[in-house]
Formats: C-alpha cells, sequence, structure tokens
C-alpha cells in the first residue's frame, strides 16, 4: 500500500480472547486501521484468518513488535506477558493500549515509567473500562457537582464469580497471579476516578478458601482498608471465589448523600429521614463493551483529545495494587509510592 492511501494509525493486536474485542474498538475510528493479529494458540489463529480475512495473523508477538510500519499495539497477552512487550514496542516508538493489570511487580512499572519519560510523545493507556460506564460516568458528574456533599467512605468490591478461571485456566497456571492486580484494579481506579482522590496507605489481608485443594496457590480473597489523601477512608475486596454474579458493589457515602451500586439498578439517598425513598439510578451498568476506550485512546494519539484513561493514573493504580499485596504479605500498613 502507498504511504499516501494509508490510514493514520496502524495497530496490531498481541492475544486474541480479550483481545479480539478490540478490533472492533479500532475500527470505529475513521483513521485507523488494524493491520496484525497474534496469538500462540493455533486455533485461536486459524479462526482469526477465518473471520478477518486480509488482516496478517501471527505467532510470534515480535513480528508486530518489530514492524516499523505498525504505529499503535493492543497487548491481551497473559499479565506475565505484558511487562516486556510493553517495553519492546515502547522502545520501537510503538503506542500501547494495555490490558489491565499493566504489569506484575513495582520494579517492572518503575522501569516502563523511565522509559516513558525518555518517549514523552508516545501514549500508553490501560483498559480500565468501568469508567465508560454510563452510571458510573453519571456518578462521577454528581459527586463532582456536590450532589452527595463531600465523600467521606467509599467501599466497592470486584466480585468475579468465575472461580473456574483461577482454578482451571492460564491464570491458575502463572508463577504468579494477583487477584487485586488482575481485578480489583478496576475498582481502585473507579474509586479514585469517582472522586479525583488518591489512595495513600492501605492495610489488607487475603485468604485462599475458596480456591483451596485447587492447584491456584495465591490469595483468590484478598480485602483492603484505604486511606485517601483527601481524609476519606475506603475499602476494596477482589473476591475470585464468589457465589454471585461478575459484578462490581460500590457505596459512596457523602455527607449530603449516599449511591449504592445494585444488580438491577443504583439507588441514591438524600436523606436521613426514615421512610424517605432513595431515588432510582437505572442508567446503563456495565453498559460497555470492552473496546469502548480505544476511540478514545486514537484520538489520543492523534493530539485530539485528552486520555480518558491518563498514564498517571494507570500507575497510580497500580501503585495502589502493589502495595495492597504488599500489605497482604506483611501483614502492616503500608504506604502507597506513587510511581
Ligand atoms: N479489561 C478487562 O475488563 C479485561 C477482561 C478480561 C481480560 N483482561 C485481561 O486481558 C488479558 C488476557 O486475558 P483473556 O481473558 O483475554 O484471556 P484468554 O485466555 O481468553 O485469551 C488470551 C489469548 O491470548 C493468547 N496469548 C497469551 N499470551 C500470548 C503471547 N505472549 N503471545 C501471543 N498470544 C498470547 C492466548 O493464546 C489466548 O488466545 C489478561 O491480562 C487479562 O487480565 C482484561
Amino acid at each position: 500500500m502507498r504511504r499516501a492511501q494509508r490510514r493514520l494509525v496502524r495497530t496490531g493486536i498481541i492475544g486474541l480472547g480479550v483481545g479480539e474485542k478490540h478490533i472492533a474498538g479500532y475500527r470505529r475510528h475513521a483513521a485507523c486501521e488494524v493491520v496484525a493479529l497474534c496469538d500462540f494458540d493455533a486455533k485461536k489463529r486459524a479462526e482469526a484468518r477465518r473471520k478477518y480475512p486480509g488482516l496478517a495473523v501471527c505467532a510470534n508477538a515480535d513480528e508486530i513488535l518489530d514492524d516499523p510500519g505498525i504505529d499503535a499495539v493492543s497487548i491481551a497477552s497473559y499479565d506475565n506477558y505484558h511487562h516486556d512487550q510493553i517495553v519492546k514496542a515502547l522502545a520501537n516508538n510503538k503506542h500501547v493500549f494495555v490490558e489491565k493489570p499493566l504489569c506484575q511487580s513495582e520494579g517492572e512499572a518503575k522501569g516502563i515509567r523511565r522509559l516513558l519519560r525518555g518517549k514523552p510523545r508516545l501514549v500508553l493507556s490501560s483498559n480500565l473500562i468501568l469508567r465508560m460506564s454510563p452510571r458510573f460516568q453519571w456518578l462521577r458528574k454528581a459527586i463532582t457537582q456536590g450532589k452527595l456533599g463531600v465523600p467521606y467512605f467509599i467501599e466497592g468490591d470486584y466480585n468475579y464469580g468465575r472461580l473456574h478461571k483461577i482454578t482451571a485456566g492460564w491464570r491458575g497456571k502463572l508463577d504468579f497471579y494477583s487477584v487485586v492486580q488482575g481485578g480489583a484494579v478496576h475498582v481502585i481506579d473507579l474509586l479514585m476516578w469517582l472522586t479525583n482522590d488518591r489512595v495513600v496507605e492501605v492495610a489488607a489481608f487475603g485468604n485462599r478458601i475458596a480456591s483451596a485443594h485447587s492447584r491456584f496457590k495465591h490469595d483468590d480473597m484478598v480485602v483492603g482498608i484505604l486511606k485517601f489523601r483527601s481524609g476519606m477512608v475506603g475499602k476494596v475486596s477482589a473476591n475470585f471465589g464468589c457465589v454471585f454474579p461478575h459484578f462490581h458493589t460500590l457505596s459512596v457515602y457523602g455527607t449530603r448523600g449516599t449511591f449504592v451500586n445494585g444488580l438491577d439498578h443504583g439507588q441514591l439517598f438524600k436523606s436521613r429521614e426514615p421512610g424517605v425513598p432513595p431515588a432510582k439510578v437505572a442508567l446503563p451498568y456495565p453498559g460497555v463493551e470492552k473496546g469502548d476506550l480505544i476511540y478514545n485512546f486514537v484520538e489520543t494519539i492523534l493530539g485530539r483529545a485528552e486520555p480518558a484513561v491518563p498514564v498517571d493514573d494507570v500507575f497510580a493504580a497500580m501503585s495502589v495494587c502493589f502495595a495492597l499485596d504488599k500489605a497482604a504479605k506483611s501483614r502492616r500498613c503500608v504506604s502507597v509510592d506513587c510511581l
């Protein structure tokens, strides 16, 4: 294809589980073209060739990461590959949209941060998709407008509801897997984004009762207490073994109102008087597709929009994850080192 005919942003996608959902996200943007897909599973590659004729399909991620014709990559491989693939992509001057978690350790995150500082033109974002939920977008606006007064307590749970994914899937086969990084990160980001606040200190406990007798060797349940910069306190949990639908519980308590997310709808309590019913918040939840942040990622690359998930927020959420894992292990309060 001649350069003049090329679309502006050429992308490649690594990992065709949730990564396949990224294709629709990129295709929604007129200035973007998906050119290559990668999966090390032969069955996935055969399926991809059938479903997406015309796209290059490869087994080795380096073919995408080393391709000078590719401007941006989606990294949707297993968690343990994210760091090395991000490093290679950045070293080769590619923008990065990485599935959560960004990486698996503080040392890895620091390395990525260092690389990014030397390449300020590059955009890095992560698929912290709850930010696109209409119900949570409404809530953020309500909090910003002061409808709940001053938030003083916030809590959220990542109820995974899919125990088999850690006892039988790839997550259980990794040397290291953190349910905080792999699940609670969504809620941690949500709590900070909703209130425009930052977590500064944490305490945490965990167990692996729900997955006992399986090959999963890490905590499947972690609960953390959070202290925010503003003085607000919070609680977050990663509950991978629950007998409960996949759901993000969320309660925000402010001096003038309380929001509670429910399975059917949200509720907004505006009175301390008994008998005054809450207002129903029926906006869709989650109401998002996994590729919904990608349009904004491309707009950010093109310099036409502010990032919906700024790079500092990605590192802030990961910093809290690292602190929670450290706190659960050491049984001590841990300060959050913002990376
Ligand atoms: N943002 C979200 O809400 C969300 C939801 C699900 C998964 N994820 C994240 O996406 C990533 C993938 O999870 P999934 O649920 O799609 O898993 P999955 O098993 O459904 O799919 C992953 C695919 O990637 C392939 N793959 C893995 N590592 C690879 C590598 N190094 N090179 C080439 N192919 C590779 C596998 O063969 C598989 O086909 C994980 O990091 C996970 O945490 C994010």
